[in-house]
């Protein structure tokens, strides 16, 4: 009898969602002001004081979306907030919230790869200089440890550019170098003693750091077939002439390398007839930047234009910037653009319809090299977080990189260290935190959360809170369900304006100032060269 009462409430716990603040997102058009040098909004939260990202202003978000979440690597200016490695969630339910970042600087193709057959986290970080970058290569598992962390091969430490960091099907790497060379430039008009910058794009064994394979632009791509001015540069080591800014390098099913300078270049895939390509623009005709997909006629030596796409406003990035096929296998899949220099991206279908549409910081401030939509599962090794806010009868629970919780339950105890504890109630997640008011339920000492996944198994615990503190507790506890603070469709609303508020009152101040101002990609297109095949500009 007395069981069965329980299960009857546990029911119903489990059906009443309590949870009632979603994230900050933002649909005002103010959200970001103008002007380069104040701050950019950020998102707060009770239950993780380390994460601050973005805020995301949303113009538009559609269904259809494609599955997975959305990955950018943060960097802009000092006063963009943290330059970190960033997923999003934007699906039909959850928009614009975080799902993990961490204290990587200046993140560059922050995304996931596969690696010796398992999903990893891949990006560059370092410093970013006049166009390029000086740093090194990540790799995180789905549980957000380091398992690869390496430098270029030959040329010393810190000396991996920021513009590529792709993982091969044979566990290689692709990345790229910029070296001052000397150089005679006196047949394109500079000078005998000039310098160059040498493209060099390297593939090579991550296991090891052997070298694989080596290339250089100069050896291969005439120094006059470049759009890039040799105007004030070339003349010294600290000011090498630019001539071919690589950007992308892929390897296809041939064993042949894709490279490209200044745009983001790829097969769609392995049937080597259709090209992405992200151009900067703009031209005379079109005064935007866009993402093309593109048929290659290898016989005929022609490109055909299938479908180009670009976002409501029509952004111009001068710089960086992606196009990807979000499932590359399927032609006719969503497609997503990142707006390189400038805080936007947008993700469309086949035909150029736009399905979401967002920006995630002040322009000219805050920017992303690439965006990414792909699917991900974290286990993160680190506790969910919790906050008590006794007073304000609420908890806040989070977890960065999970994404498996479906639920928050709240448990009680008289003791952290108790090895039985009372599930209070239950809470589906709606965001990065979910906040779950608490005004109606009997609670003990102490409280504490458990994460839950869509079929209630537990994933973690976090710690103890007595609301001044936070005490370690075991996780391998006995559970009961609680006979008295069964909660109420009443409570369900009652206190959503404390946690909605306190979720989006994002400051301007304190942002954290650590930014090198990044310009990058100064340089003009020069040429996409498939080495030992086609050639076109
Ligand atoms: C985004 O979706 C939400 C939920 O469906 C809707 O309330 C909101 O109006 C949408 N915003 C925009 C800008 O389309
Ligand atoms: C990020 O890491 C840097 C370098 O280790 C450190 O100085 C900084 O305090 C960290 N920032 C945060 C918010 O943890
Ligand atoms: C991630 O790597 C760490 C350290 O090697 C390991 O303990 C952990 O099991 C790995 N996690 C996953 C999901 O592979
Ligand atoms: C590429 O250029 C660098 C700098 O001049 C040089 O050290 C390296 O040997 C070159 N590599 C190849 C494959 O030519
Ligand atoms: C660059 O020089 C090569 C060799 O002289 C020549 O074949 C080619 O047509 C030139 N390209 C341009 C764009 O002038
Ligand atoms: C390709 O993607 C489109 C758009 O998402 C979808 O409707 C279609 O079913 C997909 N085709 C395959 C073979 O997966
Ligand atoms: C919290 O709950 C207590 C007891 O029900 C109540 O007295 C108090 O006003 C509540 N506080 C807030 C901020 O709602
Ligand atoms: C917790 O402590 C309170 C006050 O001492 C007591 O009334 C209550 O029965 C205790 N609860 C449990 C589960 O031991
Ligand atoms: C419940 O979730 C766990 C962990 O994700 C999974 O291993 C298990 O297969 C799921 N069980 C059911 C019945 O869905
Ligand atoms: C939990 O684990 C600890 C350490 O392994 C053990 O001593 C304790 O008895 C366990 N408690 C329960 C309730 O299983
Ligand atoms: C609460 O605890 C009971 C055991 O008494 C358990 O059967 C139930 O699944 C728990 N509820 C939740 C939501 O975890």
């Amino acid at each position: 009898m007395r069981i069965r009462t329980v299960a009857t409430q546990l029911a119903l716990l489990a059906s009443v969602p309590l949870a009632l603040s979603q994230d900050s997102v933002s649909y005002d058009f103010d959200t970001y002001g103008v002007g380069d040098d104040s701050g950019t909004p950020y998102q707060t939260y009770q239950s993780n004081a380390v994460v601050q990202p973005p805020e995301m202003h949303i113009n538009r978000n559609g269904t259809a979306l494609a599955d997975g979440y959305i990955f950018v690597g943060v960097n802009g200016k000092p006063t963009s907030g943290q330059n970190w490695p960033t997923i999003f969630e934007f699906s039909d339910d959850i928009e614009g919230s975080l799902i993990w970042t961490a204290n990587y600087s200046l993140p560059f193709d922050f995304r996931t790869q596969t690696y010796k057959g398992e999903p990893v986290l891949t990006f560059w970080s370092g410093i970013v200089l006049n166009g390029y970058g000086r740093g090194s290569f990540y790799m995180l598992n789905q549980s957000y440890d380091e398992i690869a962390h390496f430098e270029v091969a030959r040329f010393g430490d810190d000396m991996g550019d920021a513009h590529e960091f792709t993982v091969t099907p044979d566990d290689t790497a692709l990345v790229a170098i910029y070296i001052a060379v000397p150089y005679d430039l006196s047949a394109v008009g500079g000078s005998e003693d000039g310098w160059l910058f040498e493209n060099t794009f390297q593939e090579i064994n991550i296991e090891t750091g052997e070298l694989v394979f080596e290339w250089n632009a100069s050896t291969h791509v005439g120094l006059n077939e470049s759009y890039n001015a040799l105007t004030d540069v070339g003349e010294s080591e600290e000011a090498p002439w630019d001539y071919f800014h690589i950007n992308s390098v892929a390897k296809d099913k041939n064993g042949d390398y894709l490279v490209s300078g200044r745009h983001d270049a790829r097969w769609l895939n392995d049937d080597m007839k259709r090209i992405t390509v992200f151009d900067n623009g703009p031209t005379e005709d079109i005064g935007y930047s866009r993402g093309l997909l593109l048929d290659v006629n290898e016989d005929d030596m022609t490109v055909t234009l299938v479908q180009d796409f670009t976002n409501e406003a029509k952004t111009f990035a001068q710089y960086e910037g992606s196009l990807r096929a979000i499932d590359p296998s399927n032609e006719t899949t969503n497609y997503i653009i990142g707006y390189g220099n400038q805080p936007f991206f947008t993700e469309l279908d086949y035909q150029g319809n736009i399905l979401l549409d967002v920006q995630f910081g002040k322009t000219n401030v805050v920017n992303a090299y690439r965006a990414f939509r792909q699917p991900w599962e974290g286990k993160p090794s680190t506790k969910p977080d919790i906050h008590w806010d006794k007073d304000g009868n609420s908890t806040y629970f989070s977890w960065n990189g999970a994404t498996e919780v479906a639920s928050w339950v709240v448990c009680t105890a008289n003791a952290s260290d108790s090895d039985l504890w009372t599930n209070v109630t239950v809470a589906r997640r709606t965001g990065f935190e979910t906040t779950i008011d608490l005004s109606d339920v009997q609670l003990e000492r102490f409280v504490r959360g458990k994460a839950v996944n869509s079929n209630g198994t537990a994933l973690g615990w976090t710690m103890a809170s007595d609301g001044d503190e936070l005490y370690d507790a075991p996780d391998n506890v006995s559970e009961r369900g609680s006979a008295s603070a069964t909660p109420t469709p009443s409570s369900t609303s009652s206190s959503s304006p404390s946690g909605t508020n306190e979720a989006s009152s994002t400051t301007l101040s304190g942002a954290a100032a650590r930014a090198t101002h990044a310009v990058m990609e100064q340089a003009y297109v020069v040429a996409v060269v498939v080495v030992g095949g086609l050639a076109f500009v």
